[in-house]
């Protein structure tokens, strides 16, 4: 059989949207590489409490490894160090908890990405102009991160203000209500830096309905399907990729189950997309998703070669045999 080792991975997700369900193929299309390891993925629907109980629920289940995307850092902190004190191995991907007691963590560097945004927004702006910020949920690591990069690179341009910034939790929806107030007190804005690219889109489309986009630019994170087609089309100015590193996950939850060497901190690089590479980027998006195919034809085919040949294995020991 192609199996090696029964292990049985749990997958916490905060939430769901484009961004995740790309992690999650790529964890799960990683570990068809992994015979005999099973993977299940839970998602919390932003909810704290929620996900407290999902991570109760996989202790007591006695999983081999838990990969988790706290939803936010304070809350979820004590039910991670139980899982971690339980000597289950625990995996943190893109967002952060308020404790050491993990194994090892897969995700970008937020503040970078922070730092990186302030850079673009004060050379788009040229040094000057009235910026908005729409932040994520606020005890999620990344809003605090980015939002702090951002501040940090902008010191170095005095002259570009940021006039306001106000949480959206992350959600398209809550993005447009607030910028529905906001670009009713502020007659001017120049630049919208929404911290994910859900909550540009969001803003874009409020300002678009009181004919005032023309006048903003719209930067995000994230660079998934919808935000790099909203930079293509030129409804987004620019937007930052957020590795989602679902294959990188599983290689590290790998070493770890089989006591092989990992290493503890697995920071992923970013990049801008802007109007000059968004439609390159949309091509081989494409044509990752054509080799994505491919690879899960291979592994049923493997499968099916894998059981017919069991089969005549058999066969043949029982001819020997009589
Ligand atoms: C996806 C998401 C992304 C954002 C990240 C921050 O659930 O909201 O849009 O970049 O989480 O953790």
């Amino acid at each position: 059989s192609r199996k090696e080792a029964d292990y049985t991975i749990a997958v916490s997700q905060c939430s769901e949207d484009d961004w995740r369900a790309q992690m999650n193929k790529e964890i799960l299309r990683e570990a068809l590489f992994y015979p005999g390891v099973n993977i299940e993925v839970y998602q919390a629907h932003d909810d704290n409490v929620r996900q407290i109980q999902d991570i109760e629920s996989l202790i007591k289940k006695k999983v081999d490894l838990l990969i988790v995307a706290p939803n936010e850092a304070e809350a979820i902190t004590p039910v991670i160090e139980k899982v971690y004190d339980a000597g289950i191995p625990v995996i943190l991907v893109d967002r952060k908890i308020n404790s050491e007691k993990y194994t090892a963590y897969v995700g970008a560097d937020n503040y970078e990405i922070g730092r990186r945004a302030g850079e673009y927004i004060a050379d788009r702006l040229k040094g000057k102009g009235r910026v908005i910020e729409i932040a994520g949920l606020k005890g999620s690591t990344p809003a605090v991160e980015r939002h702090r990069g951002m501040v940090e690179a902008l010191k170095a341009a005095p002259d570009v203000q940021v006039i306001a910034s106000v949480e959206a939790g992350w959600f398209q929806q809550k993005a447009g209500e607030v910028m529905d107030s906001l670009l009713d007190v502020y007659p001017q804005v120049d630049l919208v830096f929404a911290q994910n690219d859900r909550m540009a889109i969001g803003a874009y489309e409020k300002a678009r309905q009181k004919k005032r986009a023309g006048q903003i630019a719209f930067v995000g994170v994230d660079a998934v399907t919808d935000g790099v087609e909203s930079v293509a089309g030129g409804r987004l100015d620019a937007t930052f990729i957020y590795p989602t590193g679902g294959d990188k996950v599983m290689q590290v939850a790998m070493a770890i189950l089989r006591g092989e060497p990992y290493q503890r901190e697995n920071i992923l690089s970013t990049a801008l997309v802007n109007r000059a590479n968004a439609r390159v980027m949309q091509m081989q998006m494409k044509h990752i998703l054509t080799l994505d195919q491919k690879i899960e034809l291979l592994n049923r085919q493997l499968d099916d070669y894998f059981l017919r040949y069991s089969a005549q294995k058999m066969f043949l020991y029982a001819c020997v045999v009589i």
